[in-house]
């Protein structure tokens, strides 16, 4: 049998098969295990065909699976739902605050799709709930999955199941459907709700969103069908026929299909009518029943849609213009000074408690030392140059989810013995000298690890969503263990050594603490266990270093491909080496976070707490899928010059979606350089080191468009 070779001696389309073979294998071992409660094989052969499973996709990263068994990550725990990850990722949306981003979104769109002349957007509410996305086979509900992450979601198909407004039979659909939408509560059911809830001695929900996404979390799906919600289609994922040809006549397609879908949909024109859409909703929107915070507008024509794309997580096609935020006024009674990750020193307010559009908050972020002193990152005043002193009447505002802020000061009420504040110009926490760069807004603690607070936020991090997700060590487990002196976790090596260390321990076992018992700390181990296989993207984002978020560490792994390479890359890099040039020439690194990443990779102490980690891990390598049939794909290009049949940001974008890599200079790394009129060093570049150059109409034909 093809499993009993040797990983490296495989080719390509071996690999293939195999990889295919495997992801049925694994399906149908997790459904006979998590759905019928019937395994039918050994966890150990389960295992077995995992590891190999990862073994290949290290080795062939490009035949990664949109199935991949080992994106279906994790599976039906106990206390949890199933993992499932979506087949398009789900996006969230940008936002506008004021009419001028309206404006702006409407300018950027034109521009991206240059020569556009006819441009028309829909406007909706933006309904107060959360997304939800329902896989329909042939017209029957076969599953629904929330957003989770974007990426991946919680299996709650059972939940869905019990709202009256999601169809369960589709007529006349076709035959993959994914719809998507919003789950969420009316203010009448909420209420009615809150009241049983207080009746009966449960908790009660601060607002109906909450009380929506308690709903359809629950596990026992009786609870979720006592709970009354209701769902709007707004939106699709994978089809297996387009639904129509915009955005307006697929929403209706979706209500002829049975779909609630928002009665105040519209059709628009351009900014003005966006606009006037947009107030017209505001104005109904205190009679609707239900919470909107906002309208979305999305561009109508599903072609231009598809053309314009995406950015990494929101579409370029839409926005969601929000509605003001909400205002009270509350005294601030102390400030007080947090210790982040990158050692930022952030004055946080307590506030004397106050309702805010319903929540009651009394905290929120003042920023920075500038911020309370009265002017802004120039020297220029700001609230007219008021400081904001504790004991100050203060003006709170919040606008959705975002952190509460202090917009104002009340200068009338302001008590005679108020004192203007005086940021620390050392670390709260553990001394050192708070520095401030030149340019910098923010005050940093220079401790790095010997800092506590920077130590126990970066394994926070660590922990986190994003990175290394580790079921059941959360934040206040990583206090416990970063105080514990049986089992102190103080960097991430740590976490991966506890099960070690605890065995290690004949007296204070792990399972025989308090808040923990032989089950919980034998779950802890095993979810520590389950993250030792991990995306490079991943690890590298869970590193925490200054500058390196999300989308750059995905860049990162994407450009180097191993840990090997990375690391060599990094350790390397000195400014005006091949190395460095190598970083810096990645599409989307600066000097600012390239200094930052070379200086966590060549200080001792932070290198040697990586190189800790790193020795408990495996590393998986970066997929990047490689449409079929891309004359570009893993091909680097470089455009100059003007582009007259599309933008130069549509271009990217294209050549992005079809597997390329897009850089601002040619270099030996060039495979192509796109030349329009007026094309200048770059083509003389290109020249010099021998890269192929073709003008517009060559490629056009390269992309296949005519
Ligand atoms: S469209 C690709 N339309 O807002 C765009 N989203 O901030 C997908 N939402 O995650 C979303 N009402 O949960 C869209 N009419 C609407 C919406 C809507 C509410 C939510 C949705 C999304 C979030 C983004």
């Amino acid at each position: 049998m093809q499993q009993d070779k040797p990983v490296a001696d495989l080719n390509l389309e071996e690999a293939r098969e195999e990889l295919a073979r495997l992801a049925q294998l694994l399906k149908a071992a997790n459904r006979a295990y998590h759905t019928d409660d019937a395994p039918k094989i050994s966890d150990a052969e389960f295992d077995g065909l995992k590891r190999r499973n990862t073994a290949l996709e290290a080795a062939f990263p490009e035949l990664l699976r949109d199935d991949s068994p080992s994106l279906q990550v994790g599976a039906a725990v106990a206390e949890g739902f199933a993992k499932i990850a979506h087949s398009k990722p789900m996006l969230s949306l940008e936002n506008a605050f004021e009419d001028v981003d309206v404006t702006d979104f409407d300018e950027r769109v034109r521009k991206f799709l240059e020569h556009e002349s006819s441009l028309f957007y829909t406007a909706e509410p933006k309904i107060d709930g959360l997304s939800l996305s329902l896989h329909y086979r042939n017209g029957k509900l076969d599953h629904a999955v929330t957003r989770g992450d974007g990426a991946v979601g919680e299996n709650v198909t059972e939940n869905a199941m019990t709202i009256a407004d999601i169809p369960k039979k589709l007529k006349n659909a076709p035959a993959i459907l994914e719809v998507r939408g919003e789950v969420y509560m009316s203010h009448a059911d909420f209420a009615a709700l809150n009241a049983r809830q207080i009746e009966a001695g449960e908790k009660v929900f601060a607002n109906p969103r909450n009380a929506a996404a308690g709903s359809l979390r629950q596990l026992d799906p009786k609870i979720t069908q006592s709970r009354p919600l209701k769902f709007f289609a707004y939106a699709w994922g994978t089809v297996s026929e387009p639904l129509a040809r915009t955005q307006f006549e697929a929403i209706e397609k979706l209500s002829a299909l049975g779909f609630k879908t928002n009665p105040l949909t519209s059709l628009c024109s351009g900014p003005d009518s966006l606009l006037e859409q947009y107030h017209a909703i505001e104005a109904q929107r205190a009679t609707l029943g239900y919470d909107i915070d906002g309208v979305v507008y999305k561009v109508n024509d599903l072609a231009l849609q598809s053309r314009l794309g995406m950015r990494s997580t929101t579409p370029r096609w839409a926005i969601a213009h929000k509605f003001p935020a909400e205002l009270a006024w509350t005294r601030l009674e102390a400030i007080d000074i947090q210790v982040g990750r990158t050692g930022a020193l952030s004055p946080v307010a307590r506030l004397a408690p106050v309702t805010v559009g319903g929540v009651v908050v009394s905290n929120a972020t003042l920023h920075n030392e500038d911020y309370i002193a009265g002017r802004d990152a120039k020297g220029q005043p700001i609230r007219d140059g008021r400081d904001i002193r504790v004991g100050d009447w203060v003006q709170v505002y919040r606008a959705g989810d975002v952190i509460p802020k202090i917009n104002d000061v009340d200068l009338e009420k302001r008590p005679s013995a108020a004192v203007p504040f005086e940021f620390p110009e050392v670390c709260p926490e553990c001394g050192s000298p708070a520095i401030r760069e030149p340019g910098d807004a923010v005050r940093r603690c220079t401790g790095g690890l010997i800092c506590p607070a920077q130590a126990v936020e970066r394994l926070k991090h660590f922990v986190s969503r994003g990175a290394f997700d580790i079921e059941g060590l959360g934040a206040k487990q990583i206090e416990f263990f970063f105080n514990d002196s049986d089992l102190p976790v103080k960097t991430p090596a740590d976490i991966f050594t506890l099960e070690r260390r605890d065995a290690a321990n004949p007296m204070r076992k792990l399972k025989n603490r308090n808040g923990f018992g032989e089950t919980s700390a034998k779950k802890l181990f095993a979810s520590i266990n389950a993250k030792r296989q991990i995306s490079l993207d991943r690890l590298i984002f869970g590193l925490g270093i200054r500058h390196a978020g999300e989308q750059a560490s995905t860049l990162l792994a994407r450009h180097y491909g191993t840990w090997v390479a990375l690391e060599a890359g990094l350790t390397q890099a000195v400014e005006g080496n091949s190395a460095w040039a190598e970083l810096i020439a990645i599409d989307g690194v600066g000097k600012v976070m390239a200094d930052s990443l070379v200086a966590a990779f060549q200080n001792d102490v932070e290198r040697s707490a990586i190189d800790r980690l790193v020795a408990e891990l495996q590393v998986m390598a970066v997929a990047v899928p490689a449409p079929v049939n891309s004359p570009i794909a893993g091909k680097t290009l470089v455009f100059t010059g003007t582009l007259e049949k599309m933008s130069r940001a549509e271009a990217k974008s294209r050549a992005e979606a079809l597997g390329a890599k897009v850089a601002g200079s040619v270099s030996v790394k060039t495979d192509l350089v796109i030349a329009g009129p007026g094309a200048g060093s770059k083509a003389k570049d290109a020249e010099k080191f021998g890269v192929d150059v073709i003008d517009e109409e060559g490629w056009i034909a390269l992309i296949g468009q005519a």
